[in-house]
């Protein structure tokens, strides 16, 4: 989970006007891990911080280790200086709020721990006169979940004044029948809305901005369906490889650990129904719906529509293993069949979405952390440009940049300046840096928050959570029962070819969001303007190679420019000789966007590897654009290729 993002308050509108938190003890079961310390307890500090935590408030930790309310105190102080997000430190606000922290040792099978933890809270109810209200947090494993509610409910914890609430980290289950049974358990003494399943992306601002974006903006919903989207890309990618959990990874994957929870929360925002208000039930209805009109694959179909990887290790120069393979990680099986990459195609059943592609594709090791969404529309008829040189018009484009820059960007056409009719991709894009005064926040304050005030909305229901485990279901019993060719993907890389192949298939790519960074490695663009790098950015294509693609044939004019993002490629003389061997952020092909000479020699993928592609014909529209940086393209292919190149030729090149 995140340690931190932007935000701006935690869900609300006017931070100044909201009222606090509700009175109550937050009774913390697994209190001396990872989670109180990076994410709970810098949010309760946020939350004091702002004024939006109730006076009326105590935290009670409790787990097995050994610590009393003094060296809890001690500790969690320590961590604050490490994980809170404020640009300052508040000491006379964290002073307030640690005197509320208690600790009480203890296992959670053993009854009479719950009655001294009972006894505990009674006393802390009265000093702080909170009137009975508990918020119970399971920062537990999740083989605990049933036993505690279980315990909480024998112990009488449930009875008396004020509310009772439980909030339940993910993983709700592991499997379909797991979750069902632990539906059932819980839901044998407590009822669904005292029940709050965490999904950590839902306290995401952007997240959330998904709904505010799509029912308070008239232009977007008469177009959000099958008639005008021709199909959704969902991309999370990790940069971070298992970081040292592989005993919990190894048990679950990327299909229980991102798709199925995360990634099936933010499909279900961004393609729901409308509800019929902002109530929690009334969206988590329509979250539901769409979850259960997802297709549930045949193992025919997750055959063809599902594409799982796992990364091997990386290599230094010398060709030694400079980082390990998922399978050398620690705690890892090395025959492990998990996966730490998946891309699927999903079929949404129902008339709105019928018949449009919803791809998803996350995973762990990969060439960069990013998480978007991307709506293409349905492109423009070209015919009405018969006879004008706009030779290919492209889709409009959505964007929503949900971490971690944060944002939403329309891609559209505009006509170049100029005498002639000619179109170029441009864009219109709003930053949460920008529009916001942003302060950073973990994303657990709104959680906190909501669930005082009773507000699920932002909360998983038992029935989503089931609905989201049918869906993955049959792809995991399909991956059990076959072998898997593993590792198949590099670090550092865009994935498996596979994965590009499955979109590849219905004749789409995935759309990959490139950064100035990159394009500025490149001597031909460094000196760009920023106009002139967006203007490249967009105009980039992705392509995957597999090792031994014959890239750039020896003899053919050449149209395109390859930037390799990462992989190996060989330079080849005519007799197949290698002459040089180009790596990570090497360029070639460029001489083919100064002149339109035939290549002079074969270029070939010695590795699988990952590029970036751009075509003559869009790169001379761009240099009309920016004609001062046509001087200086000129500049460089004089000194670095001894190429005289005249500006009609780079500025018009032949379709
Ligand atoms: C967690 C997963 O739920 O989400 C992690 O267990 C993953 O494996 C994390 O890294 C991603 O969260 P975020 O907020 O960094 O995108």
């Amino acid at each position: 989970m995140s340690e931190s993002q932007i935000t701006r308050t935690p869900g609300l509108e006017a931070p100044d006007t909201s009222p606090p938190s509700q009175p109550c003890v937050m009774l913390i079961f697994g209190a001396s891990g990872d989670l109180t310390k990076r994410l709970l307890v810098p949010a309760l500090y946020n939350l004091a911080c702002d004024g939006l935590l109730s006076e009326k408030f105590a935290l009670l930790g409790t787990a097995m280790d050994p610590l009393t309310t003094e060296s809890f105190r001690e500790r969690m102080s320590a961590d604050i200086k490490k994980f809170h997000t404020r640009k300052e430190f508040d000491q006379k606000v964290w002073d307030n709020l640690v005197s509320r922290f208690n600790y009480m040792q203890g296992g959670f099978a053993d009854m009479a721990v719950f009655e001294k933890l009972k006894g505990e809270v009674k006393k802390l109810d009265t000093q702080y006169q909170i009137g009975g209200n508990v918020l119970f947090y399971f920062a537990t494993s999740p083989r605990f979940f049933g036993t505690i509610c279980d315990n909480l409910h024998k112990s009488g914890f449930k009875d008396g004044p004020g509310w009772k609430r439980v909030i339940v980290e993910k993983p709700f289950g592991t499997d379909l029948n797991s979750a069902l049974q632990l539906n059932k358990d819980v839901l044998s003494n407590w009822n669904e809305d005292q029940i709050y399943r965490v999904d950590h992306y839902l306290g995401k601002e952007t997240v959330q901005n998904l709904l505010a974006f799509r029912f308070s903006n008239g232009m977007f919903e008469p177009l959000w369906n099958k008639n005008y989207i021709d199909n959704i890309q969902f991309n999370v990618s990790e940069a971070v490889d298992v970081e040292g959990r592989g005993g919990y990874y190894d048990s679950s994957g990327v299909l229980r650990d991102m798709m199925q929870n995360h990634m099936f929360q933010m499909l279900a925002y961004l393609c729901m129904e409308v509800p019929g208000s902002f109530q929690p039930d009334a969206i988590r209805n329509e979250k539901a719906k769409l979850l259960q009109s997802v297709r549930n694959y045949t193992p025919e179909e997750v055959e063809r529509y599902v594409v799982r990887g796992q990364y091997g290790p990386s290599l230094d120069d010398k060709g030694n293993v400079a980082k390990p393979g998922y399978r050398q990680e620690k705690d890892v099986n090395p025959e492990s069949k998990t996966e730490t990459y998946a891309a699927a195609r999903f079929h949404i059943d129902n008339w709105r979405w019928e018949g449009v592609p919803i791809y998803l594709r996350s995973g762990k090791a990969l060439w960069k952390r990013g998480t978007e969404i991307v709506v293409e529309f349905k492109k423009a008829p070209q015919v009405i440009f018969r006879g004008t040189s706009v030779a290919n018009i492209g889709p409009n484009r959505l964007i929503f940049h949900i971490q971690p820059y944060q944002g939403i960007e329309i891609q559209f056409q505009a006509k170049i300046p100029g005498p002639t009719l000619q179109l170029q991709p441009v864009h219109m894009k709003f930053g949460y840096g920008e529009a916001f005064k942003a302060s950073r926040y973990t994303g657990y304050e709104v959680m906190i928050y909501s669930c005082s005030h009773g507000d699920a909305t932002l909360f998983s229901r038992g029935d989503l959570v089931e609905a989201a485990w049918r869906v993955a279901q049959p792809m995991m019993d399909s991956w059990n029962a076959n072998a898997a060719d593993f590792p198949n993907y590099a670090r550092n890389s865009w994935g498996p070819k596979a994965g590009a192949d499955l979109i590849a298939q219905d004749g789409r790519r995935w759309h990959e969001i490139v950064t100035e960074e990159v394009i500025k490695k490149v001597p031909l663009f460094k000196d760009g303007d920023m106009i002139f790098i967006e203007q490249v950015i967009m105009a980039l294509r992705s392509k995957q190679a597999s090792a031994g693609e014959l890239l750039i044939k020896k003899g053919e004019i050449g149209r395109e420019l390859y930037l390799l993002a990462r992989g190996e490629v060989e330079v080849l003389d005519d007799s197949g000789k290698v002459i040089k061997v180009l790596k990570d952020g090497d360029v070639f092909g460029e001489i083919a966007l100064l002149n339109s000479t035939p290549r002079t020699a074969n270029v070939r993928s010695k590795t699988s590897c990952d590029l970036f592609v751009l075509d003559k014909a869009d790169f001379g529209r761009i240099l009309r654009d920016s004609p001062q940086f046509a001087n200086a393209v000129q500049q460089v292919a004089k000194e670095r290729y001894n190429l005289t190149v005249h500006a009609d030729t780079l500025m018009a090149p032949k379709q």
